[in-house]
């Protein structure tokens, strides 16, 4: 019976999942964006470069009507920026597994500079 069993480890392994999940989330919440580090040039060029490659064809004037919101820095911190990137919400795609730390970081930082554009 291989679905039984199947069906047995998926449930066995659901709270093993909720015991590593809470680790991550932590370390997801606990990113610090310094002044320096938000106004660095290369940080910004280097997230205005993935934003450009990912975030534009969803966000923004040139996306697809209706795909994603557009983007409004003034009214965001960037913690939150940086959660969304890392875990998704919704209709918005976790980056996490495409993109490290530092990637999620920069392109948080790009959005919330003055070269932002939508
Ligand atoms: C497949 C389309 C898609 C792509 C690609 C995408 N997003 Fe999103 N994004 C969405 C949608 C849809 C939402 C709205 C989710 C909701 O609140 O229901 C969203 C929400 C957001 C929010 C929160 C906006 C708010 O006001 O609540 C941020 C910040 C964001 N996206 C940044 C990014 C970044 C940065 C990238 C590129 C790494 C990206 N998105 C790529 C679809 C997309």
């Amino acid at each position: 019976m291989p679905r039984l069993i199947l069906v047995l480890l998926a449930a066995t392994m659901l709270p093993l999942g909720a015991i590593v999940w809470p680790g991550g989330m932590a370390r997801a919440a606990n990113v610090e964006f310094t002044e320096e580090f938000l106004n660095d040039p290369e940080v910004v060029a280097a997230g205005r470069k993935i934003f450009r490659a990912q975030c534009g064809r969803c966000h923004g004037l040139r996306a697809y009507p209706g795909k994603g919101p557009v983007l409004k820095p003034k009214k965001y911190k960037p913690a939150f920026v940086y959660k969304r990137v890392t875990k998704g919400f919704r209709g918005m795609p976790a980056w996490k597994k495409f993109y490290d730390k530092e990637q999620r970081m920069s392109v948080t930082a790009y959005i919330m500079s003055k070269d932002f554009k939508n």
